[in-house]
């Protein structure tokens, strides 16, 4: 959470930096701020809001000329989101400023130790102690910000990614990270400091992604060094190419990017299957799985690890593992079970799944499990994240850059994957015969098309969206491969239109939500006709019989749901196992109109962010 931008070169500053915070809104939008040095004075601008409130404030506060710069978008942790705690962050001299995304744990007992050392503090944030003990050490030992910075850090346990600069000396900027993202973009004798490469796609290519416990020193004129934290040796940088454009990053004509990303998923399914599914020769080929096949074939169990959206995407696996391949799958949130002290041995497979490949919790099992000497599996979105170099194979889910915070082609991207190695798992076992197995392939291969036609309802969702907008809650129900989908739809919608919403394995209805149902309850079913159809249709009598809103999610032609049910929105038909990546369509749909018509915020929903780096 939170997004850190920073330009040191020949060019203005300001546009550079407003711009990518823009671009990286999406990690925390409590407030913002940027610092600016034009070769004489320090100018600071931050406000609580959003990039556009900083603008605003900018455009009478401050000159905007200034070749040295950096510029935070905050998601708060230590403090409320207000101006003083707003970031980028003076030491007590005024000399050094800072930008951090992180949390500095053991902040409290610092800020004593320099409170007794005479050095006062403005905002409740962990930042000002880190940029205030960067200032005592370098005036301490006299010596360089770099230096200084090390040994700060040294001192600090908690997670950062960090910018600071010295006005005194502005032809250079720090930078470090220990468990939050921070990428360099190498221009012509110009460098751009960001949490991930959107704020600088245009400016270059060519980017260099900080380790863990990595520092850089960066100087006009004279490039980029890296050191390890620990022991200060020097690290070669490596120089990656990204593959990444500026058209991905933008709307394209939609409303929100969360309604551009609901459409992308014809797309962004197809470029996950594509060159791993290989349907004439009737062979999956996925490089991560084929060079690790005896550690899949030999586990007792596969574990898979993952928070929020990415976790119920785990949940779906865990029946298609289970059901195909016949391994057997324990589904675990990554913050609870890096805590537990779980039972892990060398013959277990972990999975972990996550959209940013940052998420604090994932990275925190993954290396619990390593050091339990498991073989850990990623699925990311985010090609170079910490959780695809963490872990010791994987699979992108080529998905393209997910901006809106709430997860859509993530989610349906990452079931592709999972089923795509659930059933190359399935044939190498033989648990799934011949004819089966090419079924699935087809259709898999099918899946854009029928997306293309579940979108087809959009309209009449939208219609349906109008008569629920009000309601206060909301229940979800489905069975088998489609509970998942239950949750998901119902995080969808309280995370962007907060209105109340659960979801539940249906026939878990009668032990307890029945309860709440009566004529004010929208009910969402998943009663597609695979997958205990007529077991979904007597849940659905029940809620009938307690005068419930029955809206149901059913295959195209379907008549004894629709007799029923209050509305019917129709997914095209497929395998059941495929199921839930047609069936949760509808769900994010339903979700983004009623986000609309009741004004929110959908792409930036309040007091989340895209990239959870804390835990
Ligand atoms: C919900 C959502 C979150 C994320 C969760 C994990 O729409 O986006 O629940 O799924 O924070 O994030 P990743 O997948 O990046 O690890």
């Amino acid at each position: 959470m939170c997004g850190i931008v920073g330009y040191l070169g020949p060019r203005e500053a300001y546009p550079i930096i407003i711009e990518g915070l823009r671009r990286l809104e999406y990690r925390g939008y409590d407030s913002a701020g940027i610092a600016l040095f034009d070769g004489e004075n320090l100018k600071i601008s931050k406000t609580k809001g959003k990039v556009a409130d900083l603008e605003a404030l900018a455009d009478k506060e401050i000159t905007k000329n200034g070749n040295v710069g950096i510029g935070h978008t905050r998601w708060a942790t230590h403090g409320v989101p207000n101006d003083v705690n707003s970031h980028p962050h003076l030491s007590n001299s005024g000399e050094l400023v800072m930008i951090h995304n992180g949390i500095i744990e053991n902040y409290e007992t610092l800020k004593q130790e320099l409170i007794s050392k005479g050095y006062v503090f403005h905002s409740d944030t962990d930042t000002e102690v880190l940029v205030n003990l960067i200032e005592y050490v370098k005036k301490q030992e006299n010596i360089k910000l770099g230096k200084a910075v090390q040994i700060a850090l040294n001192q600090v346990i908690g997670a950062y990614a960090i910018a600071v600069f010295d006005k005194t000396k502005p032809e250079e900027i720090v930078i470090a990270r220990l468990g939050s993202p921070l990428a360099v973009g190498i221009g012509e004798d110009e460098f751009f400091i960001a949490s991930d490469a959107s704020p600088f796609l245009e400016y270059t290519k060519n980017a260099i992604y900080l380790e863990d416990e990595e520092m850089a020193i960066i100087r006009f004129h004279k490039g980029i060094k890296i050191r390890k934290i620990k022991d200060d040796s020097l690290v070669a940088p490596y120089i990656q190419e990204l593959q990444m454009n500026l058209e991905q990053i933008e709307k394209g004509g939609f409303d929100h990017f969360m309604l551009k990303e609901i459409y992308e998923q014809p797309k962004a399914i197809t470029d996950t299957y594509r060159g791993r599914l290989l349907r004439n020769e009737a062979i999956i080929k996925m490089a991560g799985v084929e060079d690790n096949m005896k550690k899949f074939l030999n586990a007792n169990r596969i574990i898979i690890v993952a928070c929020g959206t990415s976790w119920h995407a785990g949940l779906v696996a865990e029946y298609i593992f289970e059901d195909l391949a016949r391994i057997p799958v324990e589904v675990e949130y990554a913050s609870e079970f890096r805590y537990r002290n779980p039972v892990i041995t060398e013959n277990d497979v972990i999975i972990a799944i996550s959209q940013s490949g940052e998420t604090a919790d994932t990275l925190a099992a993954i290396k619990l499990a390593k050091s339990k000497g498991a073989f850990v599996f990623g699925v990311c979105n985010v090609v170079g994240s910490s959780i695809s170099r963490e872990t010791h194979a994987g699979a992108y889910t080529h998905a393209g850059p997910e901006i809106g915070v709430a997860s859509t082609k993530a989610f349906t991207t990452q079931i592709t994957v999972l089923t795509l190695i659930a059933l190359r798992l399935a044939r190498a076992k033989g648990s799934i015969s011949s004819s089966d197995f090419r079924k699935h392939l087809l259709e898999l291969e099918l899946i854009p098309k029928k997306v293309e036609k579940a979108l087809e309802s959009n309209d009449h969702i939208k219609k349906i969206a109008e008569i629920y907008k009000d309601s206060r809650n909301c229940l979800y129900l489905g069975r088998g491969y489609n509970f998942p989908v239950a949750l998901e739809g119902a995080l969808k919608l309280k995370e962007i239109s907060y209105i109340h919403a659960e979801g539940y394995p249906a026939a878990e209805m009668k032990h307890g939500p029945i309860a709440l149902i009566d004529e004010n309850m929208p009910v969402i079913v998943i009663a597609t006709k695979k997958g205990h159809y007529e077991k979904v249709v007597s849940n659905i009598q029940e809620i009938k019989s307690r005068k419930g809103k029955i809206i149901g999610i059913v295959t195209e032609g379907d008549t004894q749901v629709r007799a029923l049910a209050d509305h019917v929105i129709e997914v095209p038909e497929t395998e059941e196992s495929l199921s839930p990546l047609l069936t949760t369509i509808p769900l994010q749909l339903l979700s983004y109109h009623i986000a609309v018509l009741l004004d929110k915020n959908v792409d930036q929903p309040r007091n989340l962010a895209k990239s959870v780096t804390v835990e």
